[in-house]
């Protein structure tokens, strides 16, 4: 398939939206200075906190945010379980996932929960943390994934 450029001017802090990158989900998230701090915060319950599973990242994507630039998470948004499309950002305490919730998605189908850089919560049924593509930024407000 063939790189995909993205414009993401745009692109507030705390919005998410997706492109299609060889038929998948690629989802890209501008985190906010909230979002940057739940991901240390949840390191502790995290399965694979420094993405040891080579597969699953490009090689300078193996760094706490799994991003070339901490601002953007980039990452395909299918579940390593089944296939199915987790849900979007959902903001650190919302009530539904419990107080001590630190923020990420939530994969309906059978519970699996990512932080939001995709890294999957302990004792889930994801065998590993999110796929992020290859990307890189062609200018500050120019994305090309692939
Ligand atoms: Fe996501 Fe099973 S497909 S938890």
């Amino acid at each position: 398939g063939a790189p995909v450029e993205v414009d993401i001017d745009k692109l507030a802090p705390g919005d998410l939206m997706v492109v299609e990158w060889r038929g998948k989900p690629v989802w890209i998230l501008h985190r906010t200075p909230q979002m940057l701090a739940a991901l240390a915060k949840s390191e502790p319950d995290l399965a694979d906190p420094g993405s040891a599973v080579e597969s699953q990242q490009p090689d300078y994507a193996r760094n706490p945010h799994r991003s070339v630039k901490p601002d953007y998470l980039v990452a395909v948004g299918i579940c390593t379980h089944l296939g199915c499309s987790p849900s979007s950002a959902f903001e650190p305490g919302k009530a539904e996932m419990g107080a001590d919730w630190p923020g990420g998605f939530l994969c309906p189908c059978h519970g699996s929960t990512f932080d939001f850089a995709g890294r999957v919560f302990k004792n889930k049924p994801a065998p590993t943390n999110l796929e992020i593509p290859p990307h890189k930024y062609l200018s500050d407000a120019r994305l090309l994934i692939g």
